[in-house]
């Protein structure tokens, strides 16, 4: 499964990508308005550290508007995916971004449905929303699963990039659904490494070692 980092903040996607973590970066307007900071400029700089494909969505809701957007966004470095909101007007620029051989990211997926309209349309990436499925008491990661199936039933090439994801737990289940992407937020990348008897194990280790009186270098 490849990892995304979902977020704008340059800091922390340097610090993942020399740790060699990451894959890919996805924005969205509210990470943009988070940071504070200019969406283009902002865009270009994610795309100059990271070599994988970087979201940024389009901020208009009509079919001539993500159109002329996209155009824009596509045209910031090689490896910008154009994300759109998936609705009729989205679903119809995807396709008309498909046949250009825009890549795109159909974003606000809560439905297998609508998965499946994304597919048809060509789109690159598939966004299904765990987390916000989670919040009123869906079943977010039987979503990944029924899209898993789904796009497996028929070989549809779209990529399924999970995303609205929580915990760490969510990273496990989406991995064991077949998940082709998760997109991540930094705090929960960093918490994937952590074991409690990992961190006690270590601390046991470290003592042993000083005990011995001996030295490697
Ligand atoms: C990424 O593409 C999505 O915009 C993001 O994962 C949404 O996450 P949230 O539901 O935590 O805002």
């Amino acid at each position: 499964m490849q990892f995304f980092v979902d977020t704008a903040e340059i800091e922390d996607i340097k610090k993942l990508n020399d740790m060699g973590l990451l894959d890919g970066v996805t924005t969205n307007p509210s990470l943009i308005a988070k940071s504070g900071r200019q969406f283009k400029e902002v865009i270009k700089e994610i795309c100059a550290i990271v070599p994988g494909p970087v979201s940024a969505e389009v901020a208009s809701t009509e079919y001539d508007g993500m159109i002329a957007e996209g155009h824009v966004l596509a045209k910031l470095a090689d490896n910008v995916v154009v994300k759109v909101p998936l609705t009729v007007d989205g679903l119809r620029a995807t396709k008309t971004f498909s046949k250009e051989g825009i890549k795109t990211n159909v974003t606000l997926c809560f439905s297998p449905n609508q998965a499946l309209l994304a597919a048809k349309v060509g789109a690159t990436y598939i966004s299904p929303f765990l987390g916000r499925l989670d919040d009123i008491n869906l079943d977010g990661v039987e979503l990944i699963e029924q899209i898993r199936q789904i796009y497996d039933n028929y070989n549809f090439t779209t990529q399924i990039l999970s995303a609205s994801i929580r915990s760490a737990n969510h990273v496990t289940q989406v991995a064991l659904a077949g998940s082709d992407v998760a997109t991540i937020p930094p705090s929960v990348i960093y918490k994937l490494a952590d074991h409690p008897l990992t961190k006690s194990g270590l601390e046991q280790f470290v003592k042993d070692w000083k005990g011995t009186g001996q030295s490697i270098l």
